[in-house]
């Protein structure tokens, strides 16, 4: 059950590049739209020395870049501002968590929040076991009805692997209880992910055809026109299947396969994916060497600049074997999914930037139309398009006015720009407005992200012990290795380009 309080939000963290460009931007976007709940304050907390005047100073600058509403909202961004206060803290040293807590204090009698707080961990991970740890030690984890309400909000990576995921998970239990912990994946914040459920369960015409006996294959693409952009440091260390596949590909996957959840709330959908990742078949030697493509790209020229390859990128080993691309097949062993392959890929410097899910139907089983040149029966597709150009694109096949039965594939085409009057709110704005008001359904639980490192664990020890897994270079700005194309086995059947179909689908394309 949601609901408005007055609250502070203490964000980890506060001089870093999260807070300036995405947090603190969300934050008065909720502020300017007056959906801010309760009356809230913001708490930056960092190791740096700053007044709360130069940090309201460097949160404006970000805001009038990053929120979606500063521009036209100027009037109110000091308003905002007044609300906004600085902290200086060594994270390590328990004893300065008194300063903290004294401030805490005083804001909080000043605009009464009863102890009410939200904290935001976007520290390095290495922190995500100190802090919760000190903030204990002086009581300021646990909740009553006299102490108010805590909830801490923890940014991704929720581990190294399966082992540190499960350690991470034991340690953060051991100074909050598991309704207390939001696990940030902003995917699971983007508008069309979320509408992923209301296209599955608010319509009578999809469900019925969304299981083995109708669906040929889904596909799941994330890809990204830019390359590591001076991230090489984190990146090298983690990889796309970390990344990305581990969390955002797999939650994604998840809400496409889930069964219907009994409410919309949090239990039920988390409980509906844990149950899909509960399914996921795991990976055999053969998958292992067959169906898990990686790849690292390469020096090449990309719209007209030549670009450097990841090995030569700043804070990258220049011997890493750390890949930028994967792509995957999958099944999931239930009764809805039985046979039917998931195939997933990500990477840096693909050729544009696109995330979408194809739900690719079978075939009709008799081809009438064999004849026609425009028309192959390879049946019909459910783009849902995440980002950019958000929105759903259904494509069949249409006769053609005049003599005889000529058939064309035709695209009907929802765009989310089309509703005009209708704000898209960004991924944090919606995830902290949640997290405000105690709704943990878009947010990771504990179990599920143990789960989805189970998935992917034997992929990475394949690929860390034996030194023969492969690696392939793919040129930046091409679609990854070409190897990725056989992981359908099928002849005539691949990914889905949308760049090649830019006049047909109006998929924006940076080539
Ligand atoms: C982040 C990854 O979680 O997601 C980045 O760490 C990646 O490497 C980013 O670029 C992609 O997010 P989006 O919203 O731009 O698709």
């Amino acid at each position: 059950m949601t609901k408005e309080e007055n609250h502070i939000v203490v964000i980890f963290g506060a001089s870093g590049d999260l807070t300036y460009r995405k947090l603190v931007p969300a934050l008065f976007d909720l502020f300017a739209q007056d959906i801010m709940p309760g009356k809230s304050a913001i708490l930056g907390v960092s190791r740096t020395k700053l007044s709360d005047e130069a940090f309201r100073e460097k949160m404006k600058k970000g805001i009038l870049i990053f929120s979606n509403l500063g521009e036209d909202n100027k009037d109110k961004i000091d308003d905002f501002l007044a609300r906004v206060y600085y902290q200086q803290l060594n994270t390590f040293e328990v004893d300065d968590y008194a300063n903290l807590k004294n401030r805490l204090k005083i804001i909080d009698d000043e605009i009464k929040v009863h102890g009410n707080y939200l904290y935001y961990l976007s520290t390095p991970p290495s922190l995500y076991n100190i802090i919760p740890k000190n903030l204990a030690h002086h009581k300021l984890s646990k909740e009553s009805k006299t102490t108010g309400w805590k909830r801490i909000i923890i940014e991704k990576p929720f581990g190294y692997d399966l082992q540190s995921a499960k350690e991470l998970n034991r340690n953060l239990l051991k100074y909050f209880d598991e309704d207390q912990l939001y696990r940030i994946d902003h995917y699971l914040g983007k508008e069309t992910v979320q509408n992923l459920l209301v296209t599955r369960f608010a319509n009578g015409i999809f469900e019925p055809l969304w299981n083995r006996n109708f669906v040929h294959h889904v596909e799941i693409t994330t890809s990204e026109s830019i390359g590591v952009e001076g991230r090489g440091g984190y990146y090298d260390g983690s990889g796309a299947l970390r990344d990305m596949v581990q969390n955002h590909l797999l939650q994604v996957a998840a809400l496409v396969a889930m069964e219907p959840p009994t409410t919309i709330e949090a239990t039920s959908i988390r409980n509906e994916t844990l149950k899909v990742f509960q399914s996921l078949r795991p990976l055999s030697e053969h998958d292992l060497q067959h169906h898990v493509v990686r790849g690292q790209y390469t020096a090449a020229k990309v719209r007209g600049k030549q670009k450097v390859g990841y090995r030569e990128e700043k804070g990258v080993d220049p011997n890493s074997r750390t890949e930028t691309f994967v792509g995957m097949k999958y099944f999931i062993d239930n009764w809805r999914w039985g046979g039917v392959p998931f195939y997933i890929r990500t990477g840096k410097y693909l050729p544009t930037r696109v995330s979408e899910v194809v739900i690719h139907f079978k075939p009709t089983p008799q081809s009438l139309f064999v004849d026609n040149k425009d028309f192959c029966n390879t049946g019909n597709q459910l783009v849902i398009r995440i980002q950019p150009d958000e929105g759903i694109l259904m494509k069949f096949g249409m006769k053609i006015p005049g003599a005889g039965f000529e058939v064309k594939n035709v695209n009907m085409d929802f765009h989310y720009s089309d509703l005009k009057q209708t704000y898209v709110p960004s991924a944090y704005e919606r995830l902290l407005l949640d997290a405000m008001l105690g709704d943990a359904t878009l947010y990771a639980r504990g179990d599920t992200v143990e789960t989805a490192w189970e998935f992917v664990q034997p992929v990475l020890d394949y690929w860390g012990n034996d030194h023969s897994a492969r690696l392939y270079g793919y040129p930046a700005g091409s679609w990854g290795p070409d190897v990725a194309d056989q992981l359908f086995e099928d002849p005539g059947i691949t990914w889905r380009y949308p760049c090649r179909n830019l006049a047909e689908d109006g998929i924006y394309c940076e080539l």
